[in-house]
């Protein structure tokens, strides 16, 4: 018996130096040290602008780390918080954690290099290092061109500087150690897409959207393969649930029988003024989908997203868009 004691203590002593061991090595080598570029960005006022473009409508940086307001149609942007940050990820969307979306208006990357921008960007590492939570799509980023990254950077530098601490990220184990092994290698320069291939660059224009991410239903944080902008993934808020539209081309639950111009038509009716003060009420119909964002799109932009995405799988998912909270439960 006193034998099988000492084994058994000899075991859990080694295991424990197992573990120490272990996590002393996880914690030395991630996330990994990726080295920031050197690079001086110039911003002339044709970068400002396509960066204006970029972060406002197409990337919709602005939509993420800005105040939305779900008292009115799509949340629309409040005017006078684009980047200050403080909107908090967490239950409502099934994460276990809660991780604040940052403030990149200069009052917080002021003393930020263009490089350690574009590493957040692409690489998905914040100034000192530290990991950021993949919501903020550096995924999708990762292929952004440089001119693109050029111009996105010189407009953040544009944006009025607004003083807003926002609150600490918390994610439960296993996804706080899980978190850290995810950043990607140094980002390589790539070329402007080529227009003249609409799929492709519909591709890029979607990748850089990262549609993939509200139109795909995720499992444990990771998107179900298989079923990639079928629709479905749910966002609870107070006021209802809401569920992403499928988008794939399948001709009865998505939107394969819509033509070029009726997804056109679709966008652009977002675009004026009255579109972005359309009231809702207490468990009516409401929308994550950025329409006022995505509205002033060019006509061009729109059309190729539409050919990409008439070019994917169709994929049969019918999704109830929205289930309004009642006021009784
Ligand atoms: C889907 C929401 C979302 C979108 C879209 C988004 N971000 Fe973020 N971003 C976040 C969140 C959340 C964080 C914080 C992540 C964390 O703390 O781990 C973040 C962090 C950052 C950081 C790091 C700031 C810091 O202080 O650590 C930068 C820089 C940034 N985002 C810039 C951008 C730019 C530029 C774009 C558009 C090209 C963009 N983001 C699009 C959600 C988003
Ligand atoms: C923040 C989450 C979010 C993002 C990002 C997003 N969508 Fe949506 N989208 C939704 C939701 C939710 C709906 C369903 C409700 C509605 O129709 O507004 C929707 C609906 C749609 C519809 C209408 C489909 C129908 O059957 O009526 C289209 C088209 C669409 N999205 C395309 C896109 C494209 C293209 C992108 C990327 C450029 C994108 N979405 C990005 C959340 C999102």
């Amino acid at each position: 018996m006193k034998k099988l004691m000492k084994t058994g203590a000899i075991v859990i002593a080694g295991l424990a130096v197992l573990i120490i061991s272990g996590s002393v090595y996880f914690t030395l080598t991630y996330p990994k040290d990726i080295p920031v570029i050197n690079v001086k960005v110039v911003a002339t006022p044709e970068r400002v602008e396509r960066g204006r473009y970029l972060a406002n409508n197409v990337a919709v940086c602005i939509d993420c780390h800005s105040t939305r307001d779900f008292t009115k149609f799509s949340g629309p942007v409040v005017p006078g918080t684009e980047g200050m940050g403080g909107a908090i990820f967490g239950e409502e969307s099934g994460l276990p954690g809660t991780v604040p979306v940052k403030n990149i208006t200069p009052a917080s990357l002021g003393n930020w290099s263009d490089g350690e921008i574009i590493r957040a960007l692409t690489s998905g590492l914040d100034k000192n290092g530290e990991s950021l939570f993949p919501i903020m799509p550096y995924e999708n980023y990762h292929t952004m061109s440089e001119e693109d990254l050029f111009s996105v950077v010189a407009y953040l530098r544009t944006l009025k500087p607004i003083e807003n601490e926002v609150g600490k990220k918390q994610l439960d184990f296993p996804l706080n150690f899980i978190e850290k092994t995810m950043p990607i290698e140094v980002y390589k320069p790539f070329k402007s897409p080529d227009k003249s291939d609409m799929k492709a660059y519909g591709k890029y224009l979607v990748t850089l959207g990262a549609c993939i991410h509200c139109h795909t239903k995720a499992e444990d944080g990771k998107l179900i393969e298989g079923m990639e902008y079928a629709g479905g993934n749910e966002v609870k808020l107070p006021f209802g649930i809401i569920r992403s539209a499928n988008i794939t081309p399948d001709v009865k639950t998505g939107i394969g029988s819509w033509t070029k111009e009726e997804f056109i038509q679709r966008f652009k009716s977002m675009a004026s003024e009255q579109a972005k003060n359309i009231e809702v009420k207490q468990g009516d119909f409401n929308t994550t989908m950025p329409w006022t964002m995505y509205a002033n799109m060019t006509e061009e932009d729109l059309g190729a997203i539409y050919e990409y995405l008439h070019s994917i799988k169709p994929v049969k998912n019918a999704v109830e868009k929205f289930s309004p909270m009642l006021a009784n439960k």
